[in-house]
């Protein structure tokens, strides 16, 4: 049995917003309906099988739709899309509209402008608390345009400065 933590969850949102993270959107299209989510969990797992990770929040509306695709593409976010990480950190059904995409060969879309994608079958679904930890393994990936990403440390969007 695990004992009660000693700080409040204020504290551990303050705190762990001192890890710094790129930003990613992960999408898919079951049925052909585009959905997608910011996503500031993701990680490379493994090179040989290849497989990446996310960790969507029990309470996302996307997640189970990506779930019900069984595939989806990780949309790293370039320093110019704070916008588009705004309109994929709200909810809605309406994410898509007036935005540039393509669609992946396994049929996730591919947001116009991103610093790279990766596409992905889902390999495994586990339980992380109030989150899913998802694997993905990956079935293509692409750098799409040389350029800068988009972070976010302590609640707020930044540039990376060399
Ligand atoms: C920088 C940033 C990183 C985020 N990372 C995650 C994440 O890793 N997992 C998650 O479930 N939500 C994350 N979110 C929040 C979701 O994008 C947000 O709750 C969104 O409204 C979920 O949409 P949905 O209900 O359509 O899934 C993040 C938001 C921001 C701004």
């Amino acid at each position: 049995m695990s004992s009660a933590p000693s700080f409040d969850s204020a504290k551990f949102r303050q705190v762990l917003g001192h890890f710094t993270t790129g930003i990613t959107v992960v999408t898919a299209a079951p049925d052909g309906v585009p959905v997608g989510l910011a996503v500031g969990s993701f990680a490379s797992v493994s090179l040989d099988p290849p497989l990446v990770a996310f960790f969507p929040d029990k309470g996302s509306s996307s997640w189970p739709k990506i779930e019900a695709a069984g595939v989806f593409c990780v949309n790293i976010l370039a320093e110019a899309q704070e916008e588009v990480c705004r309109r994929f950190a709200s909810k809605g059904d309406d994410k898509f509209t007036g935005l540039g995409w393509t669609s992946t060969a396994s049929g996730s879309p591919l947001l116009d402008g991103v610093l790279a994608w990766i596409d992905c079958e889902i390999d495994s679904v586990v339980e992380a608390g109030d989150h899913f930890c998802v694997m993905g393994r990956v079935r293509d990936l692409a750098v799409a345009h040389d350029g800068a990403p988009l972070l976010f440390f302590r609640g707020g969007y930044g540039r990376f400065a060399v």
